[in-house]
């Protein structure tokens, strides 16, 4: 193994174990509350944007809030926007005026948002954007996303990319330099010929690691949801990045490189269909979705990270804080099936997954089963030892008349008699704490 994969591996092993984490969009945006493309997507210029700078004033932002209200959801981490693409810093960057510092919250709010979190024991990291639509020496005619992509006034205008390369190295620097230990930063993202070198990925990703040797890094500057980058060659750059970012999808398979070794991902995903605040998205996500997508990554090697995008005024939208509890509740009896878990390696059972730590398996039963539970595989004195892991009940491997065709298949009920149909315990996941003999 290269010197770079064992210390992705020394790098992501607490990343992995983790499993589950926040993810935080927040930013001027969220007053327009139409989620953080807004400036592109209407191609706002400036000065129109300029508007929310000058009438940001977050009044019930509560850092704490948020950290207790991860807690509780069983998150083990959180990553919050130090910066999006319409280049508004959160934090109290040396190199711009258009930062938190400047408006009427007046204060740092990323210092304030890691010191929260790092008080509730939640490993906080960064979202730094490579993009960004305020700097005057970011490509902006004829870019890709910019929101004077096409706007013909803009043609010709000067802007010097040595200067934004400066700029984004600068901001890199503060942020690695003045926050203490910072345990992910998650770059965000490289398109067509904006990728790599031309982010001076190199040169970047020396200084991150001289200032944050232990730092779990996306994959994207070199990539964005739609590709790997180099971590998928088996050869990867030393910009590759510690993780994959599959966005808005869980991966069929999980993530592998080229030769179908397992590589780190992280699925991120929104609770409704906005990353920003969208005031009129009410498409909330259930519980129980989010609980069997989050057992669902764990399965297949992966971790979830779930976003929130607080409104303007810094507040978390009820409709995710509602399912953050609910979710919190199943994590309360159940996340020893969750924390350093992974793949089982077995083929997938019909009625749900399983995920496996050391010499444990654990059966999530999504679906209500005729009468006896099948465990696949497990027949023939494989079980040692079964119980209900939210309450550590005892389940014994029962045969019933109707049972004994299927050798392969150790049976449990969750009542009596065994050919009986029983509700699950919990009709979200029930889980099952299997040790192997
Ligand atoms: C995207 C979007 C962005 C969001 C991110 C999260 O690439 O540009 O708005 O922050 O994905 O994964």
């Amino acid at each position: 193994m290269t010197d770079l994969l064992a210390e992705r591996e020394r790098r992501v092993q607490w990343f992995q174990e983790a499993r589950f984490g926040m993810f935080i969009h927040w930013g001027l945006y969220s007053i327009p509350a139409k989620m953080e493309w807004v400036r592109s997507v209407e191609r706002m210029g400036p000065e129109a944007y300029r508007e929310y700078f000058d009438s940001f004033d977050p009044a019930g932002f509560e850092p704490r809030e948020w950290a207790r209200l991860a807690k509780r959801a069983g998150m083990k981490y959180a990553v919050l926007t130090a910066k999006h693409h319409d280049g508004f810093c959160l934090f109290d960057s040396k190199l711009t005026d258009f930062k938190a510092t400047n408006t009427r919250a007046g204060r740092d709010l990323v210092a304030e948002y890691l010191e929260a979190f790092r008080a509730e024991g939640i490993e906080a990291g960064l979202y730094f954007s490579l993009i960004d639509w305020e700097h005057p020496d970011y490509p902006h005619y004829g870019d890709r996303h910019h929101p004077q992509r096409d706007d013909e006034a803009w043609k010709g205008r000067e802007h010097r990319w040595e200067r934004y390369l400066a700029y984004l190295h600068g901001q890199v620097r503060e942020l690695c330099a003045n926050y203490g230990k910072l345990p992910i930063l998650w770059f965000d993202f490289s398109y067509g010929e904006m990728s790599g070198e031309r982010w001076g990925a190199s040169e970047l990703i020396r200084m991150v690691r001289s200032l944050q040797p232990d730092a779990v890094i996306d994959n994207r500057l070199e990539a964005s949801g739609e590709s790997l980058g180099s971590m998928y060659s088996g050869h990867p750059t030393e910009y590759a990045g510690d993780f994959a970012s599959p966005e808005q999808i869980v991966p069929p398979e999980g993530v592998t490189d080229v030769h179908g070794k397992p590589l780190p991902w992280e699925a991120c995903v929104t609770m409704n269909n906005h990353w920003g605040y969208s005031a009129a998205d009410r498409q909330w996500k259930s519980p129980r979705q989010l609980v069997r997508k989050l057992v669902e990554c764990v399965a297949k090697g992966g971790n979830l990270i779930l976003n929130v995008g607080p409104d303007a005024r810094g507040r978390i939208p009820e409709g995710s804080a509602r399912a953050l509890e609910a979710i919190g509740r199943w994590m309360s009896r159940n996340s020893p099936s969750i924390y350093g878990c992974g793949n089982a390696r077995r083929p997938k059972p019909e009625w749900g997954y399983f995920t496996a730590k050391g010499g444990k398996l654990y059966a999530h039963v999504f679906e209500t089963p005729i009468g006896s539970l099948c465990l696949p595989g497990l027949g023939g004195g494989k079980i040692a030892r079964m119980r209900l892991l939210a309450d550590g009940s005892e389940l014994r491997e029962n045969e019933a008349w109707n049972t004994k065709l299927f050798k392969d298949c150790a049976f449990v009920n969750f009542g009596e008699p065994a050919e009986l149909t029983h509700p699950l315990p919990d009709e979200d996941d029930t889980v099952i704490e299997i040790e192997l003999a």
